[in-house]
């Protein structure tokens, strides 16, 4: 027991140690995420031009649980620096995107067109609201 806990902790001095280095050179999970949401809305658009809404249920579950790696502990602390004092927002924005992704997969699953396209502009509008407080800070952050 007391042993894991000193193996844990040195596993995480180490990533901390080795981290920064690597980060320089891989994309992070960030930007990954979003490539997954920009995929997943180009089959939602589709899917609502197809009326296949089994796709949009699909792609919307998706962008509320996104297959990724979990972010390594130096990427957190990166992010973290990065959002100081704004983290309670920028999770806030994260949830509203979920949320209203939720919508749509329910929405969708009703078959209904119009409603299907309301909810899907729901959506858009969540990724364009922390687009529009933290695309540019973060670019400027990180150098982009
Ligand atoms: C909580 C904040 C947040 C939400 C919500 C969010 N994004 Fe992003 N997104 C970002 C940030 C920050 C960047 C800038 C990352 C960069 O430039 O590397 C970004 C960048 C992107 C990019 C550009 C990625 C690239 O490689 O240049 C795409 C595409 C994108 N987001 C799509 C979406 C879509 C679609 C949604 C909604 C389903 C969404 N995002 C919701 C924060 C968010």
């Amino acid at each position: 027991m007391r042993y894991a806990r000193y193996q844990l902790m040195a596993f995480t001095m180490i990533s901390i140690v080795i981290q920064p280095s690597v980060l320089a050179a891989e994309e992070m999970v960030l930007e990954k995420v979003m490539k997954g949401h920009e995929k997943n809305m180009q089959l939602i658009a589709g899917g609502i031009a197809r009326e296949d809404y089994e796709q949009v249920v699909k792609a919307s579950l998706a962008v509320i649980d996104p297959p990724h790696p979990s972010s390594t502990l130096g990427e957190k602390l990166k992010l973290m620096g990065f959002l100081g004092s704004n983290i309670g927002r920028f999770k806030d924005l994260d949830r509203d995107t979920k949320e209203r992704a939720a919508v749509l997969a329910k929405t969708a699953r009703g078959k209904n067109g119009e409603a299907t396209i309301a909810a899907f502009q729901r959506l858009q509008m969540s990724c364009l609201a922390c687009h529009a407080e933290f695309r540019k800070p973060f670019q400027d952050y990180f150098n982009h």
